[in-house]
């Protein structure tokens, strides 16, 4: 690996556009870890997992991944095109019905429908329950719980909050059963709105924001807007996604690698505050970091 390594860097910083290297194809060496030695070929065995890490790690993208005569595997890479920065009249439509976040569907992301789906499970809240979603943007949260937990939806009510109108728009005409509510509001100012308290909240991907101060909304959460039973579930990126890919890791300015110390940092807070709070709490995920705090519930 060392050497495809050196390989692949050097391509990079000669300024190539695509790397192509052939490579022992992997559905020869099941059974084999990577590096090791193929039983019947004798070459190294690399599973398809490795492409796709390096690919990610590079920030650039798996082009291709082609069988050759031989046994041979070609891989190809092929480095992204610079990222656009829209300029918006309006800052909330980020990730509005126009952005290119719309394009993004979380349902199709095997890794975090499996941690979600288990958080909500682990959430076990009763039949008839309100659940509030901050940063609801279009509903996916929603039309992923109608999936997966469709009595949750279908019996209890949902609140979801966000400050984008478009994307607020587009949640309102895809849930518009009148026990469902989307307002579009900031969620800082959660505070000044007459929703109650909830059996679940959801917020995924919104506390991280630098315009939110997340400690003091969640401190709001548990005070005011958890029932003494209620659950959350709260979701961080570890990765980012640009022109179509996801870049695992969570990224900070100047490094090369992902640096996960910030991440860390406030998973760490929240997990201590909501344990300071009778919750049992799980941190789970792999590009998306998962807090599920749940009751302690006393036999
Ligand atoms: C990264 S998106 C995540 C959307 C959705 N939760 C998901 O995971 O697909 C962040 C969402 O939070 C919303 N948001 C960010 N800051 C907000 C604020 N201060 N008040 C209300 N909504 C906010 C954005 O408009 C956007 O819809």
């Amino acid at each position: 690996m060392g050497e495809i390594l050196a390989y692949v860097q050097a391509e990079i910083e000669r300024g190539a556009g695509r790397i192509a290297f052939v490579v022992a194809d992997a559905t020869r060496g099941g059974g084999a870890y990577a590096g090791e030695p193929e039983a019947r070929s004798g070459v190294r065995h690399r599973p398809y997992r490795v492409w796709v890490e390096l690919a990610g790690r590079l920030g650039w993208r798996l082009a291709e991944l082609s069988g050759q005569t031989g046994g041979r595997l070609m891989v190809v890479l092929e480095r992204l095109p610079a990222e656009e920065m829209p300029r918006l009249a309006d800052p909330r439509e980020k990730y509005g019905t126009r952005s290119s976040f719309a394009r993004l569907d979380k349902a199709e992301e095997p890794t975090f429908v499996l941690d979600f789906v288990d958080a909500i499970e682990r959430a076990a809240v009763p039949s008839r329950a309100r659940v509030l979603v901050l940063g609801c943007n279009r509903g996916d949260e929603i039309a992923l719980l109608q999936r997966h937990a469709p009595g949750l939806v279908a019996s209890g009510s949902v609140v979801g909050v966000d400050h984008c109108v478009s994307a607020v728009a587009q949640a309102r005409r895809r849930f518009p059963a009148g026990n469902h509510a989307f307002l579009c509001e900031d969620v800082a100012e959660l505070d000044l709105l007459d929703i109650g308290r909830f059996d679940l909240v959801i917020a995924i991907d919104v506390l991280q924001s630098p315009q939110i101060d997340d400690r003091a909304l969640l401190r709001h959460l548990v005070k005011e807007r958890l029932t003494p039973q209620g659950s959350l579930v709260l979701a961080f990126p570890n990765c980012r996604y640009r022109d179509g890919e996801l870049l695992p890791g969570a990224r900070m300015k100047n490094f090369r690698q992902p640096e996960l110390g910030l991440l860390f940092k406030s998973v760490a807070f929240y997990r201590r505050y909501l344990q300071q709070h009778r919750r049992r709490v799980f941190v789970t995920g792999t590009h998306e970091i998962l807090v599920t705090a749940v009751p302690v519930r006393i036999n």
